[in-house]
């Protein structure tokens, strides 16, 4: 798709330069021939500009494919696919997330998200103690487990817990805090609260991850010692209830609420902008000096450059009203040096003519995008808004 248009781009340039001599051309592509000499060298060029779009546009796939990877891609879970096995069996209903996205299914494949063991075990809860105390040590951990307080999704407390709590003597907290999406994998210590020491026992660290739909999981391992044991703390139980859009949050690790993701404030990125005089023949960057709408500060009055602030899909648009002269007039959209869009006028009599194009694309954050005059004449007054350049963004991407 760029490939063809590049060539298209590229072909037409070489047609605008050479029809500012021989005024009578019409606008059309020229057939190449190889045998032409004077032809060969920008010929080179045009195959060099194409691989070097070619290039470009690969890497901005293999980016965004990352960046999804790691923190936009949708869930993808299959309930008959799943590799989840209870511990505790007949321990209350348990709700999964539901596959959204076919592609990403082999993406879970080896996501510990997907692949947990269910640890439903209420008194691993905070608020629980009793007299026959647990020890994780005599347990075999295996691989990763997702805790649950009676079919509720629960997660570990991060702060210390009050010793003969957990069923256990020493509890076992999380120190550091939970990891968030875009973490992924983290390693996160673990401490057992005793003798008015919140971490008395260094447990070994375990790895934790945070998946979509609020909850973590966990590689639990063996602790050292006797009597300790992995803590569910109940407080989090609201975060089971936490919408799509929210996660859930505490200021002092006691009280938890679900709160909306701070990604749901939209950038809002808008501008206008007119150029009030005549151009005439190559001017590389239209300094448009009129500004009439910036939100967002984007575009650079100074420059007559838009610089996208955030990565996601934008709109453009570009006019110019042709001199009287006759003469081919061709504006293009320039986009990280590309050019991708014309807007071109021409018309035989002393009339004047005017021409407005749009082009919408996704930009990565720092994109920049200009409009190029490369032949012919433009004309605006001071009020007639007749060469004008304006955007908005359309669409944020994560
Ligand atoms: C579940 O996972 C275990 C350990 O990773 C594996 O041995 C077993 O074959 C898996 N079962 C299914 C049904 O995929
Ligand atoms: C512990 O907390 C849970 C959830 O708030 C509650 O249902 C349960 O009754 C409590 N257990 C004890 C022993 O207080
Ligand atoms: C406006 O631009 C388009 C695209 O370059 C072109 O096809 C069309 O003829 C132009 N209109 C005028 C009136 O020049």
């Amino acid at each position: 798709m760029m490939f063809a248009s590049g060539i298209w781009v590229l072909a037409a340039l070489f047609v605008c330069a050479a029809s500012t001599k021989e005024a009578g051309n019409s606008y059309e592509m020229k057939v190449w021939r190889t045998n032409d000499r004077s032809l060969q060298e920008p010929l080179a060029l045009v195959y060099t500009e194409i691989e070097n779009l070619y290039h470009q546009q690969s890497l901005m796939k293999e980016n965004m494919k990352k960046a999804m990877m790691h923190c936009t891609q949708t869930q993808a879970y299959k309930e008959n696919g799943a590799n989840v096995t209870s511990l505790q069996a007949g321990s209350g209903p348990v709700l999964y997330p539901f596959a959204q996205d076919e592609d990403s299914e082999a993406e879970a494949r080896f996501d510990p998200c997907y692949h947990y063991t269910v640890l439903d075990q209420a008194w691993r809860a905070t608020n629980f103690s009793t007299k026959n105390v647990a020890c994780d040590k005599r347990v075999n951990w295996r691989g990763w487990y997702r805790l649950f307080y009676r079919g509720r999704s629960i997660q570990m407390p991060e702060l210390c817990i009050k010793k003969e709590r957990c069923g256990t003597h020493a509890p076992l907290w999380l120190a550091g805090g939970h990891p968030s999406l875009c973490d992924g994998i983290v390693t996160r210590r673990v401490c057992g609260h005793w003798n008015n020491n919140c971490c008395a026992f260094k447990s070994p660290p375990i790895k934790v991850k945070a998946c979509k739909g609020n909850y973590y999981v966990y590689q639990f391992v063996q602790p050292k010692a006797c009597h300790l044991a992995y803590c569910a703390d109940v407080n989090t139980l609201v975060c089971g209830w936490c919408r799509k859009n929210e996660i859930c949050s505490s200021r002092d690790k006691i009280n938890w609420f679900c709160k909306k993701t701070k990604s749901r404030a939209k950038a809002k990125v808008h501008f206008f902008a007119s150029y009030p005089g005549r151009l005439s023949g190559k001017v590389n960057r239209i300094q448009y000096k009129k500004v009439y709408v910036n939100v967002g500060r984007a575009f650079n009055r100074r420059t007559g450059v838009f610089t996208a602030p955030v990565a996601g899909v934008y709109q453009f648009f570009f006019s110019t009203q042709s001199g009287t002269n006759g003469a081919k007039t061709d504006l293009w959209l320039v986009v990280n040096g590309y050019w991708v869009a014309v807007s071109h006028t021409r018309i035989s009599s002393s009339n004047s003519v005017g021409n407005l194009s749009t082009y919408m694309t996704t930009l990565r954050k720092g994109a920049l995008v200009y409009i190029t005059h490369n032949c012919g004449n433009s004309w605006a007054n001071a009020a007639s808004n007749t060469i004008t350049f304006g955007g908005s963004l359309l669409l944020e991407r994560r």
